[in-house]
């Protein structure tokens, strides 16, 4: 054992050993530590667990680095495609031109789901969230198309399905919500292009797939392909560790990225602009309730469990947005009073002592409102450009050969062994 920690419990010293990631950082290995001294670790939330060694994205929320597999996510926001970059974190490479076609083609092949599926949009209720049906469609996935053959059949067959699938079950429940006609996905259109119009296009009014919007798309995507061991990417390993199937898996995924403090604070952000718009525009006001301990509100779109400063998918989606709004003439007011609110927070004590910052949702719905998805969908945008995230992480556990059942541990601190008293005696 090259670098180790001591812990000494009751007068005896343990040895653990100390292991250290590409880029420097360290982690104490307990796997050994119950075993050894009858002890178990504490971690509420496991914020300072590291649930797996991985090589799929780095990111140092102190320095406010992102990169998949070694990129910079500026230098994929600026240059890549959402397709090339699903690729590179499925695969861990960048593509060649003559890979990234197949890809292509693979997608479009594998873009239209079976019709019968349109039967159950119909029968959910009118009120129901985009997210909750989506995870139950991609669960529903599986019984439409179940399990091939070999395991790399399987696998490789699955993920292509599922990136092509899941934008055009998004599509179609956004038509089917509206009481509008299916648009049905296009062969010659890319993959972000395609989207954009099975969500628009209509028998009445053709769709104009705007360039600009088509690249913010791409944008928007690759921002929120990986995130490294988030809750939601955590619920897929946890799930897949089950050995479950992976269209399961991601539907957990998906669940749990609906929650407010996580993927669904994209929608939240814009509720919570909307309202103090709507009551008068007063910021200091929500600053003043973000603060008091005693009132539940947050401000959303603010603060990371990791980045202790400003989220740098924040700040290309702020510059993103600036220039989609410029470009296409939209004037949101909601920009503004967000811009007016990133200042005063920035400047406030609190919020400097708390190093909380803009996330990524912060500016994200501004950017989805120019585009015209509408606000519960907000999340849905989110959950299809983490699903290669996902698929990688999945797959990454399902072939590491130190893989594992995942069961955390627990500390009992309910009550001891208690008499069982017949019902007619209480
Ligand atoms: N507004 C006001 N206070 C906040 C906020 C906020 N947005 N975020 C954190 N704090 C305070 C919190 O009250 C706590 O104060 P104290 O220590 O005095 O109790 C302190 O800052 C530390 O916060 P925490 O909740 O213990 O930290 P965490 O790491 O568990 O929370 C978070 C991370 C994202 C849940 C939280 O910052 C939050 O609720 N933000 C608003 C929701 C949001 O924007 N979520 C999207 C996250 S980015 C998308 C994604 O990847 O999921």
């Amino acid at each position: 054992m090259d670098d180790y920690a001591e812990i000494t419990y009751k007068g005896k010293t343990y040895k653990l050993p100390v292991v250290e990631g590409s880029e420097g950082e360290k982690a104490i290995d307990i796997s050994t530590l119950r075993q050894k001294t009858g002890l178990i670790t504490l971690d509420p939330g496991f914020a300072n667990t590291g649930s797996c060694i991985s090589s799929i994205t780095y990111l140092d929320g102190e320095k406010g680095i992102l990169r998949y597999r070694g990129i910079p996510v500026e230098d994929l926001a600026r240059h890549s495609t959402f397709t090339e970059t699903a690729y590179l974190l499925i695969n861990g490479v960048l593509p060649t031109r003559e890979e990234l076609n197949r890809f292509s083609v693979l997608l479009n092949d594998n873009s239209l789901v079976h019709e019968d599926m349109q039967i159950f949009y119909q029968n959910f209720p009118r009120a129901s969230h985009p997210m909750g049906i989506l995870s139950s469609m991609v669960n529903a996935l599986r019984s439409f198309y179940p399990e091939l053959q070999t395991v790399e059949e399987e696998i490789n067959k699955t993920v292509t399905r599922l990136l092509s699938k899941m934008r055009t079950l998004a599509a179609m429940s956004y038509k089917i919500s509206m009481g509008h006609k299916v648009i049905y996905p296009r062969y010659d259109l890319p993959y972000c292009a395609n989207f954009l119009n099975m969500m628009f296009d209509s028998p009445v009014k053709p769709y104009h797939i705007h360039k600009e919007l088509v690249k913010a798309l791409n944008v928007f995507w690759i921002l929120h392909a990986d995130h490294e061991q988030n809750c939601s990417t955590s619920a897929v390993r946890v799930v897949g560790s089950g050995r479950v199937n992976l269209y399961a898996a991601i539907s957990a995924g998906i669940a749990a990225l609906w929650g407010p403090l996580h993927g669904g604070a994209n929608q939240a952000v814009i509720e919570m602009l909307s309202d103090i718009e709507k009551s008068g525009g007063n910021l200091n006001n929500a600053i003043k309730r973000a603060k008091d301990k005693n009132d539940p509100f947050r401000l959303m779109g603010f603060g990371h469990r990791i980045y202790k400063t400003y989220d740098p998918r924040a700040k290309i989606m702020k510059k993103m947005c600036d220039k989609i709004l410029k470009k296409l003439k939209i004037k949101d007011p909601l920009l503004d009073l967000a811009k007016e609110l990133e200042d005063i927070a920035l400047n406030d004590d609190y919020f400097k002592e708390c190093n909380l910052y803009p996330n990524i949702d912060f500016y994200s719905g501004i950017m989805l409102r120019a585009m015209g998805i509408p606000t519960n969908m907000f999340t849905v945008m989110f959950a299809i450009g983490r699903l290669p995230g996902w698929i990688s992480q999945w797959k990454e556990s399902a072939d590491d050969p130190a893989w594992k059942l995942s069961r955390p541990r627990q500390l009992y601190m309910g009550p001891t062994k208690t008499e069982f008293i017949p019902i007619d005696k209480r």
